[in-house]
């Protein structure tokens, strides 16, 4: 089958290419994004394959019908990007990768967790500069301490036990009870037990209408002074604007995320020569206790060879007209 690919960076060239190992598909690789006006580069291709911020709203949508595409190929889990019901209305199916290595994106939120608690982006700074004191970089024991956790799906589940790993008592909140992680000792509560209770709070859950800025001024006047919170999940789960508020005023003790609420200006891209223009985003870089990556907790050699086998498993049931087990 012809493939387009938007929004392409270097791996995955390299990845697609890995699992297209009896060439069966045709790719073309554009590191455009697909949006209203890029739908005139589809030449010949029947399906495109497309990241988490591609923007499939229902006017690109009726766009790729002009153009004959009869697939959206989804190479990520999240599918906020997609109108679903006009793509069900243009007749073009839609598939997704709904679990690649959930270790990747746990430990991610972990590392955001344990980097901001020892300051290991200082203490890496210092050393370098000759600088071998310990002022300012004190941290707090995890063990022992309650972390609460929004969604436990895939990612969420693995973040729990990585939790009770290290001791901690681990309060959950998901729409569906996960037996199996009760029984390792994790408990369900509501989401205002969790903000009462938590010292850590990480987010799983997916973006929906539900669960947009489920982190805002009210649920943060909830949390205890000096939690830390973690987001890998999307950045529209958090009212930015609130959390940097919340920040000045110590309310939240450290902000770890992974995902930003205006990302799609930004991420995956280089803008070192140029005057960042989002406010927000700038200040919430000056904060010492805040770390943002750039939407890498997806971004280990496990999860990018599944993301790669999965969606051409897809492409190719898709093109057999076989049962498409990971469709939307
Ligand atoms: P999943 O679908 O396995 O789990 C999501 C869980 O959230 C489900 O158990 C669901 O019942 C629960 N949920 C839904 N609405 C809820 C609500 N209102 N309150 C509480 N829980 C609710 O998804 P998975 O694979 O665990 O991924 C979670 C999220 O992580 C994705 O939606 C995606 O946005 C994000 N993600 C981020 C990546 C990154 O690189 N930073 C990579 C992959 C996923």
């Amino acid at each position: 089958m012809n493939i387009l690919f938007f929004s392409t960076q270097p791996y995955d060239v390299t990845y697609f290419n890995q699992a297209n190992t009896d060439n069966a598909h045709h790719f073309r690789f554009l590191e455009y994004p697909l949006n209203e006006d890029n739908t005139a580069l589809i030449k010949d291709e029947t399906a495109v394959c497309v990241f988490v911020n591609d923007k499939v709203n229902a006017s690109v949508i009726r766009q790729l019908k002009e153009k004959s595409i009869r697939l959206i190929a989804l190479r990520c889990a999240g599918f906020n990007n997609v109108d679903l019901k006009a793509a069900e209305e243009a007749g073009i199916r839609v598939v997704r990768v709904p679990a690649y290595s959930p270790h990747a994106v746990a430990e991610h939120a972990v590392t955001l967790l344990l980097a901001l608690n020892r300051k290991i982006y200082k203490s890496y700074n210092r050393v370098r500069d000759n600088n071998f004191t310990l002022g300012g970089l004190e941290g707090f024991d995890v063990y022992g301490k309650t972390v609460g956790v929004i969604g436990t799906g895939n990612i969420g589940a693995v973040f729990c036990r990585i939790m009770l790993g290290f001791g901690c008592k681990v309060l959950a909140h998901d729409v569906y009870k996960n037996e199996a992680l009760m029984k390792a000792g994790v408990t369900y509560v509501s989401p205002e037990t969790i903000m009462a209770e938590s010292d850590i709070i990480s987010l799983h859950c997916p973006l929906t209408p539900d669960t947009k800025h489920l982190i805002d001024a009210h649920t943060i006047s909830q949390m205890k002074r000096g939690v830390v919170l973690i987001n890998t999940s999307r950045g529209g789960l958090i009212d930015t604007r609130s959390v940097v508020e919340a920040l000045k005023n110590g309310h939240i003790g450290a902000l770890g995320i992974d995902v930003y609420e205006q990302e799609e200006q930004l991420f995956f891209q280089n803008f070192s020569g140029t005057i960042i223009q989002d406010d927000v985003l700038s200040r919430l870089t000056t904060f010492p206790n805040v770390l943002v990556t750039a939407h890498q907790g997806f971004f280990t050699r496990e999860a990018l060879t599944q993301i790669a086998e999965t969606t051409l498993a897809n492409i190719n049931a898709f093109e057999k007209n076989e049962p498409l087990k990971n469709a939307l």
